[in-house]
């Protein structure tokens, strides 16, 4: 298997307000991380690094092994970092070594369509570049100072962020060995390392699970369409 897929699922998820940590947080009978690996699951076979909080591997453990099925045998638990920049270079150190293609999911975008994920893959195969899914900005944007509005962006220009992003096993592990500076995605780190970005598209079932409202977003998704 030439693809590996690290879910990065040891945040606390301080902006949930929720007793356990963010990925063990109900949706419905099952957590945001085993709705995340359902789409991970239903995606074309990879390996499957779950990075969970330390406290919580063997419950990681639990809940990767009831979703993989037959796929058992390719998932690999580790324990994350205190930022999720650590946390993802906890899973690199993980990748099997027949691996090529790296993709970097958040598990809080727990509800992203496995189409998603083949069409990350895929771009990284077929380019050799990093690939970011995006949406369109929707919002119109401003650049703050303190109090004042410094700035518009034209939103033409803008796109919203999403995972997993994909890139090349080799570019993204120099990448993490020479980052100089915490960044929120991996397309930020390899683009400071000079590789070349390009964007698919992206899903609105992406979203990040962050607030309560977010979260009642997800439980209502499913409620609907039970996956
Ligand atoms: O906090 P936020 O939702 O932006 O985090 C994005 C993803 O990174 C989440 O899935 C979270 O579990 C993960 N993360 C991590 N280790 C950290 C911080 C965040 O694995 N130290």
């Amino acid at each position: 298997i030439d693809t590996a897929i690290v879910v990065v699922a040891a945040g606390s998820g301080t902006r949930l307000g929720a007793a356990a940590p963010k990925a063990f947080v109900e949706v419905d009978d099952a957590s945001i991380l085993a709705h995340c690996l359902r789409g991970v699951f239903r995606a074309r076979p990879a390996q499957v690094i779950v990075v969970a909080p330390e406290s919580h591997l063997d419950e990681a453990r639990r809940v990767a092994l009831a979703e993989a099925g037959s796929a058992a045998g390719r998932v690999t638990i580790v324990a994350g970092g205190s930022t999720r920049q650590r946390s993802v270079a906890a899973g690199l150190a993980a990748l099997d070594p027949e691996v090529a293609t790296v993709l970097v999911h958040d598990a809080a975008r727990a509800l992203t369509p496995p189409e998603v994920i083949d069409r990350v893959a895929d771009t990284v195969r077929a380019t050799g570049h990093g690939v970011l899914p995006v949406l369109d900005v929707v919002d119109t944007i401003k650049r703050t100072e303190g109090d004042f509005i410094a700035a518009s962006v034209d939103r033409s220009e803008l796109a919203a962020a999403q995972t997993p992003q994909g890139f090349p096993r080799r570019a993204l592990l120099d990448a993490y060995e020479n980052a100089t500076t915490d960044f929120t995605d991996d397309t930020a780190v390899v683009a400071e390392a000079g590789l070349p970005v390009r964007r698919v598209a992206g899903s609105e079932d992406s979203f990040k699970i962050t607030t309560p409202a977010d979260l009642a977003r997800a439980r209502d998704l499913v409620r609907r369409a039970p996956r």
